[in-house]
């Protein structure tokens, strides 16, 4: 029974391998290791224990593990010229409770992006924020959905006088307004957290806002989204050393004890690739990501912030309203092996969770595989074919995607 379990587990296994690797993946979030990285995921790290810091851990065994994270934070720290990095969190989630169990006290106001304003669960009420507040207050949102009402949110940061604003979101089109808020946060003492989830690789690569720079005190983020890395989180910060030192408690032991080695040897291999690659990557996601928003509108797409060139990041939004709504729409694509998710649009009610008129739309992973701006192109056809005109494309989705099976951006062809 349990061999024949253990069979039909490794069928799975093998199933979504091969089902995935034949889709067109535009989740927004998700994104793909290259073949050298993944073929250490069997590594001896994966079975390791090491708590604590480099050289203070309270295990043995730990020197390699001890040098593997002493290098990667180094090398992160000049990817994002900072001071500090925080490489222990096992998810981005986990980054963020790091930072709201030291930072945030009970009855304190935060401020952050409501859900439909693009804003991330860990913000919430229901999610990692909530334990520590319930006092959590959603920023303005302009008319266009994709920004923040600066004027508005300065006259409510002077009645409410929060404690700390949560910045970044989950539908992410165009960078947050840090300088905007920085000198009304300062006269306040208000700490500025900016949640980097979503858009840590284009910041990296130098295609986005530089948060740090630009007066964020923390950056949290997920190492796996538009950052290639394994699926892990990170902070950054280049805060005074005595503050650092409650994140440093907030991570380890506040949020996380083992932190999950054998990620950390994929994060740090894929991080070479990120500073050896990296910034044409991030170019190249950013110009894809416009070129499927005007391809879509093409195809007689309604796509979101048109006035606003559409996107400055991964992300396209589409509002589908009109074809069935985001629940059907996108279950039918998932039919025909395209892969994205539905997602409410700034307008919506909370009461839509369940069928919101929006997709989100992330083109990370398909750069990775080497997709350009013509490709971007064909997937506008090939989701037009199935969603307007009502065909089967699964075969021509197959049969396109093999010719896009090499992660790209990567040191699989270098020795
Ligand atoms: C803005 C934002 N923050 C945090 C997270 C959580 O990241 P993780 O899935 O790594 O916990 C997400 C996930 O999508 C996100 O969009």
């Amino acid at each position: 029974m349990n061999a024949l379990e253990f069979k039909k587990t490794m069928d799975i296994i093998q199933k979504q391998d091969e089902w995935r690797n034949n889709c067109i993946n535009l989740i927004a979030s998700e994104n793909v290791q290259s073949r050298k990285v993944r073929a250490i995921a069997g590594c001896d790290f994966t079975h390791r224990y090491a708590e604590g810091h480099p050289g203070e851990r309270y295990y043995k065994g730990t020197n390699y593990i001890d040098e593997i994270e002493s290098r990667l934070k180094s090398v992160l720290k000049d990817l994002f010229a900072c001071a500090h990095t925080e490489v222990r969190p096992i998810s981005g989630t986990n980054a963020n409770e790091a930072i709201f169990s030291k930072f945030v006290k009970k009855e304190d106001i935060v401020m952050a992006n409501s859900t439909p304003g693009g804003g991330h669960i860990s913000h919430h009420r229901m999610g990692s924020l909530g334990k520590f507040t319930k006092n959590i207050i959603d920023f303005p949102i302009s008319k266009d959905g994709y920004h923040m009402d600066i004027e508005k949110t300065k006259d409510l940061i002077r009645s409410i006088k929060p404690k700390l604003i949560v910045l970044g979101k989950s539908l992410f089109l165009f960078p947050e307004p840090i300088k905007e808020l920085f000198d009304i946060c300062e006269e306040y003492q208000i700490k500025i957290i900016y949640d980097a989830a979503h858009v840590l690789g284009l910041i990296a690569g130098k295609q986005f806002q530089d948060p740090l720079g630009d007066g964020a005190l923390l950056v949290t983020g997920s190492t796996h989204k538009t950052y290639f890395g394994s699926q892990r989180g990170l902070i950054l910060s280049n805060m005074e050393n005595d503050e650092w030192r409650k994140v440093d408690r907030g991570a380890f032991p506040g949020s996380s004890s083992n932190h999950h080695l054998g990620t950390l040897a994929q994060m740090a291999l894929s991080t070479c690739e990120f500073v050896e690659y990296g910034e044409q990557y991030a170019k190249d996601i950013v110009t894809n990501a416009k070129a499927l928003a005007v391809a879509l509108e093409n195809q007689g797409f309604s796509v979101e912030a048109k006035e606003f060139g559409y996107t400055e990041s991964h992300q396209v939004a589409v509002n589908v309203k009109n074809m069935g709504g985001g629940s059907l729409v996108s279950t039918l694509l998932e039919n025909n092996d395209i892969i994205l998710n539905m997602n409410m649009l700034p307008h919506e009610p909370l009461k839509n969770h369940m069928n919101p008129e929006g997709l989100r739309i992330g083109v990370a992973e398909m750069t990775r595989f080497g997709m350009k701006e013509p490709e971007m192109e064909k997937i506008a056809e090939l989701m037009k074919e199935c969603i307007v005109d009502k065909k089967n494309v699964k075969d021509e989705v197959n049969s396109f995607r093999a010719n896009y099976q090499e992660v790209q951006y990567s040191f699989d062809n270098r020795d």
